[in-house]
């Protein structure tokens, strides 16, 4: 008999509506039921209350990406906002901006020979305590294009047969940085790191703060799993690449300049569109330091 979950076209979802009670200090309006929502009625420059904390984190809990428009922020600002989720993260290979680490410069221009995060991803996986989350403020956009896609890996946790979630359960994966940081950010002046960062972690983890489970294996950084064969690792992340990349489990956003994305990289992958070549796209990432999963 034909898997109910199953149909012609792959995978099916049923995403299950989370708490839908009202936010008292900012709007919050969904992208999709299952993934993305645009925050309004807050200025991130500003010093937030405890309340207006509570209900970022709330937003961000249940949406896995959050967006807002219309925000000036300087270094300090973004920097500051950052902070209030924790230690900030720095990258171990990209360009930082003048004398902050943290704020890692996200640029491309008629002259770049790339743009970052062009493949699924999610940010520096390969780190033994990868980043919790990435807040990224976009200043310049092109006329058109730039946008930024972003999958809900709990959608693609949930969306696997019973069989492959009992496979995958309690395997785990290596994810290295070698491969995408080495030589990259040449152009840019940056020099290479005699090695860069390499990490085991689960396949399916645990969201420290929702308890879901969140499938962790990116084309970014996953190398192999561990335990089975190569030629088994090398199918089986391809199925598990190509089912993560379903439509169903994403939304995309359309940047405008002083915008910002706060994505939670425990559970969302996200893939940066570089459509817009000649054209210029330029902003800053501070990255919010995170745990070793589980
Ligand atoms: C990244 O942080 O991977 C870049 C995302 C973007 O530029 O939209």
């Amino acid at each position: 008999m034909m898997d109910p979950m199953r149909g012609n076209n792959g995978p099916r979802y049923k995403h299950k509506p989370g708490n839908e009670a009202p936010y008292d200090t900012i709007q919050v309006d969904k992208l999709t039921p299952i993934i993305g929502a645009e925050i309004a009625g807050i200025d991130l420059g500003r010093p937030l209350s405890n309340h207006q904390m509570e209900e970022v984190h709330r937003a961000l809990a249940e949406n896995l990406v959050v967006f807002f428009r219309d925000q000036h922020l300087s270094p300090e600002q973004h920097i500051a906002f950052g902070r209030n989720f924790g230690e900030l993260h720095i990258h171990p290979a990209a360009p930082s901006y003048q004398n902050h680490p943290e704020l890692m410069v996200i640029h491309a221009d008629k002259n770049s020979p790339r743009a970052n995060g062009e493949g699924w991803h999610s940010d520096v996986s390969c780190d033994p305590t990868p980043p919790m989350g990435s807040i990224l403020y976009i200043k310049t956009c092109p006329p058109k294009g730039g946008d930024t896609l972003f999958a809900s890996m709990y959608a693609a946790y949930e969306a696997l047969s019973d069989r492959m979630k009992a496979y995958l359960h309690g395997m785990t994966a290596m994810h290295d940085g070698e491969e995408n940081y080495r030589g990259t950010y040449k152009y840019a002046g940056v020099e290479d790191k005699a090695t860069y960062p390499r990490a085991e972690h689960p396949v399916i983890r645990t969201h420290p703060v929702t308890g879901q489970k969140a499938l962790y294996v990116n084309r970014g950084f996953t190398r192999r799993l561990l335990g089975v064969p190569r030629d088994e690792s090398y199918h089986i992340l391809n199925y598990l690449y190509t089912h993560a990349e379903n439509p169903l489990f994403q939304c995309r956003f359309r940047w405008q300049p002083n915008s910002v994305a706060f994505w939670d990289n425990r559970c969302v992958q996200h893939r940066a569109m570089w459509d817009y070549w000649p054209h210029t796209r330029s902003g800053f990432r501070v990255t919010v330091a995170g745990d070793r999963p589980y």
